[in-house]
């Protein structure tokens, strides 16, 4: 989408059109786009703008504040580690770390080959088995440091097996 080609501007121009006589829903918009592409970036916000009269600096102030929206594209495999209150008691930091020292990379930020997205999350909703990682929406019970390296692995593993990578 980096270059807005037709077909991007006339999906878009769809999604607004949806919302014609709501009084432009924007979380709505910019919810379905996220869906729709991944992540918003600053030429779609400029459509966005154009399309609803909404300002861009309005537009821009929703999608970084909600951390659902993107501003680049995420990973395949979006993990986020809670770091609410439950969570950080029983370790969640540790296990953050364990995932930026492994996959070499912070918070907020993909691998090179666009396999991960790491965030940082608040409260899932699932103190009960705390500590809590989110895997593309899925939430792993009970993380421990020490399973880090397998989930990482594993997730790896499935992917060259997708892509046959490594057999002859
Ligand atoms: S604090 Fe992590 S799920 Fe509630």
């Amino acid at each position: 989408m980096a270059h807005l080609q037709g077909a991007a501007v006339k999906q878009i121009t769809e999604i607004v059109n949806r919302y014609k006589g709501e009084g432009t829903p924007l979380m709505m918009i910019l919810s379905d786009i996220q869906k729709e592409y991944g992540y918003i970036p600053l030429e779609v916000q400029e459509l966005v703008s154009l399309l609803t009269g909404i300002p861009v600096s309005e537009i821009y102030g929703v999608v970084t504040f909600y951390s659902f929206f993107s501003l680049t594209p995420k990973g395949k495999y979006v993990v986020g580690v809670c770091l609410g209150t439950a969570c950080y008691v029983k370790g969640s930091q540790l296990v953050l770390d364990k995932f930026e020292e492994l996959l070499g990379i912070k918070p907020g930020e993909t691998t090179p080959d666009g396999l991960f997205t790491l965030d940082a999350l608040r409260c899932v909703g699932a103190c009960a088995i705390a500590p809590a990682v989110s895997i593309n929406g899925k939430v792993h019970p009970m993380v421990q440091v020490s399973h880090v390296e397998k989930i990482i692995s594993d997730i790896r593993r499935k992917e060259e097996e997708v892509s046959g990578y490594g057999q002859n």
